[in-house]
């Protein structure tokens, strides 16, 4: 065991410098040393961060390493094969959704893929600075995209490839994308999903000028190919584009704050925001907390399940690991294809050391326990991520997954803030089921009540954060007016994260969900508002209402609430349209659990719907509590005696 965690030693010593630095005001300090890890083409003429967090105070903004001139895709491929030898080392084994198909890729090949790529792209137009959307599943020309656009200074929009023509079209648009790379299809499970005909859709619908740049499916495994502008199509193969291309290509040497992605994550309102991340912060990020949370030693094989859709396999599937020189599974499949063994037979199969999901796959596979019928003896290190964890779902991870000799380390996060904020460190943190635990280095959290008053000790409120850390997201992209209104207006002088959290006598946090009218299903964050919005899209329907349910696989559903038209008719058929029309705008993720028919909608005498009655009745809470400030309190009865009826 001591060989393993001696490592963390160095940690939690620095942990401590750190805290005594902050104090002194030398938190540069500690995030110069890890800069000092990558190449610079130019040195930072400013300090290491630079913030202003107080809305009153001017303009919110955060600065790492400004006048440093560097490139992300030379930090985590080129200096690698340069200067660390690693060129043999393997970067990543691809899995496919079939287990028949797999592959292995160096840190070399990675190189050569990638700059060819680059060179494609820059044929095709793509400039430093233009935006490039990426629809692709999981295949290993995804990262070299992604790499690609890193390399020549191109912002990458990737989009899952779970989401719907509208929601790709609307992301394509606010992005104002010259270029869309997609492939044919995926299968996910048995399932096709023909990811060139949705594109096609969503291109129907976008005004700007796009050229698509196309790869064939993996499976069955065809010739990737590669198309260009789409209203004329210029077909080209990948492969052919690729091979013509040279394997040499200078990195655009970009300023320390470019853009380096953006990622579109679910708003309030409806509309989804773009949140711009820039290269020197996010890159020195990425790449400590995955260094210390997943204790990354160089003959680690480390696999994260999630969908590099999601911030999560951006930073640890793309970046953190690849600026690491870790070695990682890239798997295109789902848990339970062909059988519900799939997660414990790829472990066995790459002798996975760590491992990293989500609750709500733990929670499935936790109905096929007692336990997986695979050699698990090489992992050392669980993690979590996406939504508070259960204590069943913990244990059952704990105990049977990790054999009781595995911490699991529960990371809280957002897509806003780049990488692991609140975290434990294995084997250095003290666990507690259910509990992020603790800020990471140089991560400042406390707890708001109602009147933006912090609360000490003991305490339950507002998740804030009082200082940037270099990983944080900038703005959003072409909006930084909302930038500010979503995060930083509410309380003056902080990051608010849209979490409610508490704090025990022992100063651990617990996450106790969204305060805000954010639904999270199966770890991913969507809005009431834009579910509502799909709704009211039906000619049927005048008013709709969503709120959450708890779900035993997936930790929230949606419940939805609908007030028809007059002369309108609440049947299967309509709920099953409805229900369409929710997977048609947004996306199969969305589709709502529960639709139920409501004559009116519990209201405030202002018009305001009353959601916290809603997520009652919902939930079939009967003490509903003070009613006084409904408009119509007889709504509630007429709610609950057609609850029954939901479907
Ligand atoms: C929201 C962010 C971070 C990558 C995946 C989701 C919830 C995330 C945890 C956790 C409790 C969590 C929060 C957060 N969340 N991790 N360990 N414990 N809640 O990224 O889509 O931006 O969602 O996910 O509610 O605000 P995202």
């Amino acid at each position: 065991c001591a060989t393993v965690w001696t490592p963390l030693i160095h940690h939690i010593s620095m942990h401590f410098t750190l805290k005594r630095a902050l104090k002194c005001e030398f938190i540069s300090a500690f995030w110069k040393q890890v800069a000092d890890e990558f190449f610079w083409k130019k040195p930072a003429t400013g300090p290491m961060l630079q913030y202003n967090f107080d809305v009153t105070k001017g303009n919110i903004f955060v600065k790492c390493m400004e006048g440093a001139k560097t490139n992300m895709c030379y930090n985590v491929l080129d200096r690698h094969v340069r200067e660390g030898n690693l060129g043999e080392k393997v970067a990543y084994y691809w899995e496919g959704n079939s287990p028949e198909h797999h592959t292995t890729i160096t840190y070399g090949q990675m190189l050569s893929h990638v700059c060819r790529c680059a060179n494609v792209l820059k044929r095709m137009g793509v400039r430093k600075g233009d935006r490039v959307s990426i629809y692709l599943p999981m295949i290993p020309e995804l990262v070299y995209t992604m790499l690609a656009c890193a390399r020549i200074g191109a912002v990458h929009s990737v989009v899952f490839a779970g989401f719907s023509s509208d929601s790709l079209c609307e992301r394509i648009m606010d992005a104002q994308s010259s270029v869309l790379v997609t492939a044919d299809g995926v299968y996910r499970g048995d399932k096709l999903i023909n990811l060139k005909q949705i594109s096609d859709e969503a291109l129907e619908k976008t005004t700007s000028r796009i050229y698509i740049k196309r790869i064939k499916a993996s499976e069955p495994v065809y010739r990737p190919c590669l198309f260009t502008q789409t209203r004329n199509l210029a077909l080209d193969w990948w492969d052919e584009a690729m091979s013509d291309s040279s394997e040499d290509c200078e990195p655009e040497w970009l300023d320390a704050e470019d853009p380096l992605f953006i990622l579109y994550t679910s708003g309030s309102t409806g509309k989804p925001k773009g949140v711009v991340h820039t290269v020197a912060g996010y890159l020195l990020y990425t790449f400590l907390t995955f260094k210390c949370v997943f204790d990354y030693h160089h003959d680690d094989v480390y696999w994260c399940t999630a969908d590099i859709g999601w911030i999560t396999g951006h930073s640890y599937i793309t970046y953190g690991p690849l600026a690491n020189g870790a070695t990682s599974v890239l798997f295109e499949g789902i848990p339970v294809h062909p059988h519900v063994g799939r997660f414990w037979e790829v472990i066995e199969k790459y002798k996975v050391t760590k491992f990293y999901t989500a609750p709500t796959a733990i929670r499935l596979l936790m109905k096929y326990g007692p336990e997986p019928l695979y050699d698990l003896s090489t992992l050392r290190i669980l993690g979590t991520v996406g939504e508070p964890i259960n204590p069943e779902a913990w244990q059952w991870y704990y105990e049977t997954v990790g054999q009781r000799r595995c911490p699991v380390v529960d990371t809280f996060w957002q897509t806003e803030t780049g990488g692991h904020v609140l975290t434990p460190l294995p084997a250095a943190t003290p666990l507690k089921p259910g509990s992020a635990t603790f800020p990471f280095f140089g991560v400042e959290p406390t707890i708001l009540n109602e009147h933006g008053e912090e609360v000490e000790g003991e305490a339950e409120g507002y998740l804030v954060f009082r200082k940037p850390w270099p990983g944080i997201m900038r703005t959003v992209y072409e909006n930084h007016e909302r930038f500010e209104n979503t995060y930083f207006k509410k309380f003056p002088g902080f990051y608010v994260t849209g979490d409610g959290a508490r704090r025990d006598k022992d100063g651990y946090f617990w996450i106790t969900g969204r305060i805000d009218d954010m639904l999270n299903v199966s770890g991913h964050l969507m809005s009431t508002a834009e579910v509502e919005a799909a709704l009211t899209l039906h000619s049927a329907v005048s008013e709709a209402a969503v709120v959450s349910r708890p779900h035993q696989v997936k930790g929230e559903c949606l419940y939805c609430f609908v007030t028809l038209k007059d002369s309108r008719e609440f049947d299967k058929k309509m709920v099953a349209e409805l229900k369409m029309l929710v997977r048609e705008k947004i996306g199969p993720i969305a589709t709502p659990d529960f639709i139920q028919n409501a004559p009116a909608l519990p209201k405030t005498r202002s018009g305001k719907i009353m959601r916290r009655i809603l997520r009652q009745i919902a939930r079939n809470e009967k003490d509903l509590g003070d009613l006084s400030t409904l408009a119509d309190p007889k709504v509630v009865e007429v709610l609950f005696s057609q609850r029954s009826e939901a479907a």
